[in-house]
């Protein structure tokens, strides 16, 4: 069994997060439970900021909000001293609401809405990510309406993408993201805003996926996008300069995953901008990348009580929880695995292979298929590890199943930092038949 960052097995054979009994959590909070080791949470993003710090490069490391989205988790970024990347409306009015310094928020996202990108300037953030060319006509538009300047990164594709321990490589990038690198569009992109009064063009951005394990891509991608600004400021005279290498750093969800320490991408990525730039004579740009799931993965952990059981002889033994796809949809959606233990038997032998299934009505919802575990019974609390990204921020209301609690614990101590959701919550938007309600 491996454990994550602070936790630990008392001697009661009870996991322990964050020096707090699960246990005791799941007891004073309820079930479904996600619980944050935030002492891990900072760990991370001191990694990941003190390898740029050590190799005296300018940089922002912006946490991918998306992974998990809350006020409190957005205090604790801030705390940091992080960075953050929004995908929405939503995402960057609760870092408002958080009160997250303004001009470290980066505004992602393919169809931002008009609505959206004036809140961006309202609130006066710190870039926008601009994807496309219909985005351009819009913020032209609004900052010229506005007498408002704004920052922004263009995203590009540079025909690379990454999955775990392979990359490919295209001359086009078939992506709904960004402009292409290679047919035109990155410099009509280019062409289109540099020279605009009120948009500031910062640099260039890439993200080329997700649970990436090696530093390959993320090199080659770097290559590019440093020529890229390379050529234009030979040809504009005008000079980029933020590169964004986006997120996608790999974490450890079961054994089968061996992702290199954080420090390792960014110094690679160092390594690779600092060579290019010496052979090109173009100056070092910052250097600003968005981990997610390396911030919040495995720092979370979501804690369910196992209630009922079924037997197929000779084929498996079911154990059901009172959670499911409704908070933890990767299982279902791409087939993600997942690692798991009894909290309560932690000094128990590992004697039985169950397949952990959740409560919607859906065949499809297994959240692991082959756990080893001691003896299950009722009443018994399953901790399923590394659920600490795309989990909660991808929750549903499937089958009208409130959406669970999250904790954070860290020293010993403990706080709700997300209330669960009641029934009377998920019917509040609700309205009769038949009465005409205020829109
Ligand atoms: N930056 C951009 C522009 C992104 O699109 C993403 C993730 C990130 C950063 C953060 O990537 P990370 O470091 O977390 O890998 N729902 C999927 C993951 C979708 C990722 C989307 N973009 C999952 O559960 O695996």
């Amino acid at each position: 069994m491996h454990l994550y960052g602070t936790q630990a097995i008392d001697g009661q054979g009870h996991l322990t997060i964050g020096g707090v009994n699960s246990i005791e959590l799941a007891k004073e909070y309820g079930t479904p439970l996600f619980v944050y080791d935030i002492e891990l949470f900072r760990k991370r993003a001191r990694a990941f900021q003190e390898t740029f710090e050590s190799a005296g490069i300018g940089y922002q490391v912006a946490y991918a909000s998306k992974a998990f989205s809350s006020i409190a988790i957005y205090q604790v970024a801030a705390q940091e001293g992080l960075s953050l990347d929004v995908v929405s409306g939503g995402e960057l009015f609760t870092a408002v609401k958080a009160g997250f310094p303004k001009e470290k928020i980066h505004f992602h996202g393919n169809n931002k809405s008009l609505g959206e990108l004036q809140m961006a300037f309202e609130e006066g953030i710190g870039c926008i990510v601009v994807d496309n060319f219909h985005e351009i006509g819009q913020l032209k538009l609004l900052s010229e309406e506005l007498k408002q300047p704004m920052n922004i990164l263009l995203r590009v594709t540079p025909g690379i993408e990454a999955h775990t321990h392979d990359y490919i490589t295209t001359g086009q990038e078939d992506s709904k993201f960004g402009f292409d690198l290679n047919n035109g569009q990155a410099d009509q992109a280019f062409e289109q805003t540099h020279r605009h009064d009120y948009l500031n063009v910062l640099g260039l951005h890439c993200h080329i996926g997700s649970q990436i394990f090696d530093t390959a891509a993320f090199r080659l991608a770097a290559g590019k996008l440093v020529s890229k600004m390379s050529e234009w400021q030979k040809e504009f005279d005008y000079q980029c300069k933020v590169l964004n290498l986006g997120g996608g750093f790999g974490i450890r969800y079961t054994e089968e995953d061996q992702p290199l320490e954080p420090s390792q991408y960014v110094k690679e990525m160092i390594d690779t901008v600092k060579q290019i730039t010496e052979d090109s004579g173009f100056p070092v740009p910052e250097i600003w990348i968005e981990p997610g799931r390396s911030l919040v993965g495995d720092a979370g952990t979501t804690l369910y009580t196992i209630g009922s059981m079924k037997e197929v002889p000779e084929i498996r033994k079911y154990i059901a929880v009172d959670g499911g796809m409704s908070d933890n949809i990767r299982p279902a959606l791409y087939g993600a695995a997942y690692s798991s233990m009894i909290a309560n038997k932690g000094h128990q032998a590992l004697s039985e292979t169950y397949t952990v299934a959740g409560k919607c009505c859906e065949s499809g919802d297994k959240l692991i298929e082959q756990a080893t575990l001691p003896e299950a019974e009722a009443g018994d609390i399953l901790a399923v590890f590394c659920t600490g990204a795309y989990g909660y921020s991808m929750a549903s209301n499937y089958n009208r199943i409130a959406r669970p609690a999250v904790v954070f614990a860290e020293n010993g101590k403990h706080q709700l930092a997300v209330r669960r959701e009641t029934h009377e919550d998920i019917v509040s938007l609700d309205l009769e038949y038949g009465v005409k309600a205020e829109l």
